[in-house]
């Protein structure tokens, strides 16, 4: 049985592509069975309607407080049978309930090596930093930000020509390989959890 992925997006939602195309191979464990977005019309959706995926928009601006926002996505990823949530360019914090409750069951991708550079601006930063390696981290998802064991990184070199546009093109083509590969370990139920570390079975 394939895994059901809820995906949250706030954006362009390329790392959603990625998920979708990883799941269009029949062979991969896991299928994407809701797209909820905070924030209208963003391109994501319109991704997700294009692969007959279901969507929600969940305007978080309707909500009196983070925790109210958070409960209905929760309600509305099991109402639909949710077994693994993947943030893909959701740009909201998640309160501390809603990150218990999806715990070791909810994964990042965050655009650089942590525990390095995590908050905004990741490459602009890593460029002001005089690093020759950045890259992205898919982690799970801990009530503290961009926090959490790690499963996948993928990293690339930092050249002197670089700007934020060119560093972030090259990080974004690691993210699509990165994610997919995350998604997979977790849906063949192959990630343990010792203290800060994930464990990768049969790596
Ligand atoms: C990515 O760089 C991701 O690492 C970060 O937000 C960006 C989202 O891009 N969390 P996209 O919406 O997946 O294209």
């Amino acid at each position: 049985m394939k895994k059901k992925v809820g995906v949250l997006v706030s954006g362009r939602g390329s790392n959603l592509q990625a998920l979708l195309d990883a799941c269009a191979d029949p062979s991969f464990p896991a299928e994407i069975a809701l797209v909820i977005s905070n924030v209208p019309g963003v391109y994501a959706l319109e991704r997700a309607a294009n692969a007959g995926v279901p969507t929600l928009t969940i305007p978080h601006k309707g909500f009196p407080s983070r925790e109210a926002f958070d409960s209905e996505m929760d309600k509305a990823l099991r109402a639909a049978g949710i077994e693994i949530v993947c943030l893909a360019g959701f740009m909201r914090l998640l309160s501390t309930g809603f990150a218990e409750g999806w715990r070791g069951r909810m994964i990042n991708i965050h655009p650089a090596l942590l525990p390095s550079f995590k908050g905004l601006h990741t490459h602009r930063r890593a460029i002001e930093a005089g690093v020759k390696l950045h890259g992205c981290t898919v982690h799970l998802v801990t009530p503290e930000l961009d926090d959490g064991p790690i499963l996948v990184q993928k990293a690339v070199p930092v050249l002197a020509s670089d700007d934020e546009d060119t560093l972030a093109a090259r990080v974004l083509e690691q993210e699509h390989k990165a994610y997919p590969e995350a998604l997979r370990l977790l849906a063949e139920d192959r990630v343990a959890v010792e203290g800060n570390r994930a464990l990768i079975r049969d790596a």
